[in-house]
């Protein structure tokens, strides 16, 4: 009886991890229309390796000039101001009132971005 019991608690606890898990990976679903998670280009660039790498320099060839030229490198910060608001992201980040980015913007904030910097940071 006792080791039933155990099972049965065992598998709750599998269970609901797993459907936490499921939670956290469900975050980039929102970005899968357009990237992809390797180094395929798709509506937007391949995301493989971009954090800590030099914004707008993938082989992706379709970069909007802000982008392009932005000069930066994706780092935590960065990162987290570009999944907030991209729009506005692209303004602080290149310094110019006037740029642009193609991508709309996420509106991701508190646990979500949490979750989906995690994300961004394995994609290794
Ligand atoms: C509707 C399509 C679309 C969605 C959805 C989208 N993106 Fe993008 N993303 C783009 C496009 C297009 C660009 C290129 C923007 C530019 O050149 O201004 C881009 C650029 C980027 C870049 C810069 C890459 C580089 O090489 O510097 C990052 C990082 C990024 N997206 C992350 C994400 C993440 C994370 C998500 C999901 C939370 C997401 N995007 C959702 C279209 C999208």
């Amino acid at each position: 009886m006792k080791t039933i019991i155990k099972t049965v608690a065992a598998t709750i606890i599998t269970a609901s991890a797993f459907l936490g898990m499921n939670v956290n990976a469900g975050i980039e679903a929102k970005c899968k229309a357009c990237h992809d998670f390797g180094t395929a280009n798709k509506v937007g660039p391949g995301l493989k390796g971009v954090m800590g790498h030099k914004a707008g320099t993938t082989s992706f060839g379709k970069y909007s000039k802000s982008l392009k030229n932005g000069g930066w490198v994706w780092d935590d910060a960065s990162m987290r101001l570009w999944l907030g608001d991209g729009k506005k992201a692209i303004k602080e980040l290149t310094g110019d009132p006037k740029a642009k980015t193609t991508m709309p913007s996420m509106k991701l904030k508190g646990e979500k971005l949490d979750q989906i910097m995690e994300f961004m940071n394995g994609l290794k």
